[in-house]
C-alpha cells in the first residue's frame, strides 16, 4: 500500500474516534491541589509558555499529522493559518513521502504560505535516519517549510504492525546523532503514542536532541490503527508507557538541559495544566485537532482552542498560579504513582 493511502486511513481511523486505547494516559488519576484561597484574579493569568526560546500564546503544539495526500494540503493550510493567527507552534505530518515523491513537496510547503512567522517544525522518521540522511536530504526537509525545527518520530511499535513496516532499528540512535549534528535547527524526537522511557531519553540527549516529546499511551493506540488497517487481532493495542508515567519518570533527568513536551491522551485544558504540575515546559496533541478540523473546520479548531485556554485559566487559579510556569509538583493532591 502506498504512503498517501496509509496517510488518508490513519486521520480517517482516528477521526472516527475508533484508535485510542483503552487504557488512561494517567492523567485522569492525577488530580490537582484545590486551593480555597488562591488570591489571584482570574483575569490577570497569563497562558504564555516558552518552547525552544520562543514563547507561545498557550503551551500547545499541534502535533505531526498531516501531509502527502489529497486533502492534506488543505488541512495543513488551515492547521497552518491557525497556528499563525493564534501564535501556536505546528509540527506537519511526517516528511518521508516527500523525500520519495518530490510532487508531493507542495502539501507540505503550503504551510509557510499560510504561516509565514509561525513556528514550524518538520518531520521524519526514526528508521529513515539509519545510515544518516544526506545535506541535501535535510536542507529538503528544512527549506521546503522553512522549518524552525526537525521532529523525529519514533514508532517501532507502528512498524513492526505494518506489513509494509520497517523491522530494521539498527542504527537509528546514530542516525539522530548525525541529524543534531548537521541541522542548523534544533531536533526535537518524539514517540506517536507507546511513549519514551527516561533510559530512552537519556541517550537521545547524549545524541545532541533538544526537546523531547514523551508521545506516551493512553490516546492514539496504533496498535490499534494497524490492527484496524489489517482486520486482524493484535495483542499489542495496549501496548506503551502511560503519558503520566513518562513524565514522571523524566523528573529523573531534570538536571540536564531540555525542553519537555507532553503529549498522548491530552485531551483538556485541564490535562495541559497537569502536565505542566507534572514537570512538562509544554504539551502537544493530534487527534483532538484532526477531529476538530475535520468535522468543523476552521470554527472547530478556534472553539476547541477557546474551551481548552478557558478551562487551563480556571484550573490554574483554582491552584493559585498566575502562570504555566508557577504550577509544579507542589500542586499535585494524587496520582495512582508514586510522585
Ligand atoms: C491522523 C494522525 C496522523 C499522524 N501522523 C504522524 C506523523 O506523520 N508523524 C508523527 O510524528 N506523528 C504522527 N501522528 C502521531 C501524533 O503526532 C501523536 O504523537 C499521537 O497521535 C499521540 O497524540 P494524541 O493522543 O493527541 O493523538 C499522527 C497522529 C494522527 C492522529
Amino acid at each position: 500500500m502506498d504512503i498517501s493511502r496509509r496517510k488518508k486511513d490513519h486521520v480517517d481511523l482516528t477521526v472516527a474516534g475508533l484508535a485510542g486505547y483503552r487504557k488512561s494516559s494517567g492523567l485522569e488519576s492525577v488530580e490537582l491541589l484545590h486551593n480555597a484561597l488562591p488570591e489571584v484574579n482570574l483575569n490577570e493569568i497569563s497562558l504564555e509558555a516558552t518552547l525552544l526560546g520562543r514563547a507561545f500564546s498557550y503551551p500547545l503544539l499541534i502535533s505531526s499529522m498531516t501531509g502527502g495526500y489529497d486533502r492534506a494540503s488543505e488541512y495543513n493550510a488551515v492547521l497552518a493559518s491557525f497556528c499563525e493567527d493564534n501564535n501556536l507552534p505546528m509540527g506537519v505530518g511526517s516528511q518521508r513521502a516527500m523525500l520519495e515523491q518530490p510532487a508531493l513537496v507542495d502539501s507540505f510547503s503550503i504551510v509557510r504560505k499560510h504561516a509565514p512567522t509561525a513556528f514550524i517544525a518538520g518531520n521524519i522518521g526514526g528508521a529513515q535516519l539509519i545510515g544518516g540522511l544526506s545535506r541535501n536530504q535535510v536542507d529538503i526537509l528544512t527549506r521546503s517549510i522553512g522549518a524552525d525545527a526537525i521532529i523525529v518520530h519514533l514508532n517501532p511499535l507502528q512498524e513492526l504492525l505494518q506489513p509494509e513496516g520497517d523491522v530494521n532499528f539498527r542504527g537509528v540512535l546514530e542516525g539522530i546523532a548525525s541529524l543534531a549534528a548537521m541541522s542548523d535547527v534544533p531536533v526535537i524526537v518524539k514517540e506517536t503514542g507507546a511513549g519514551i522511557s527516561a533510559a530512552v531519553a537519556g541517550r537521545l540527549l547524549d545524541a545532541g536532541v533538544s526537546v523531547i516529546d514523551v508521545a506516551g499511551a493512553g490516546g492514539t493506540s496504533w496498535g490499534r490503527v494497524e490492527s484496524l488497517r489489517t482486520e486482524t487481532e493484535s495483542v499489542f493495542d495496549e501496548w506503551g508507557i502511560p503519558t503520566v508515567d513518562c513524565l514522571l519518570q523524566m523528573r529523573s533527568l531534570r538536571s540536564r538541559s531540555f525542553g519537555l513536551i507532553a503529549s498522548g491522551g491530552i485531551r483538556s485544558g485541564l490535562d495541559i495544566v497537569k502536565s505542566c504540575a507534572l514537570g512538562a515546559d509544554f504539551s502537544a496533541s493530534a487527534q483532538p485537532v484532526m477531529k476538530a478540523l475535520a468535522e468543523n473546520g476552521r470554527d472547530g479548531l478556534e472553539r476547541l482552542l477557546a474551551r481548552w485556554q478557558a478551562d487551563s485559566r480556571i484550573a490554574l487559579c483554582l491552584i493559585g498560579c498566575t502562570s504555566f510556569g508557577e504550577a509544579g509538583i507542589r500542586h499535585i493532591r494524587r496520582t495512582t504513582d508514586t510522585i
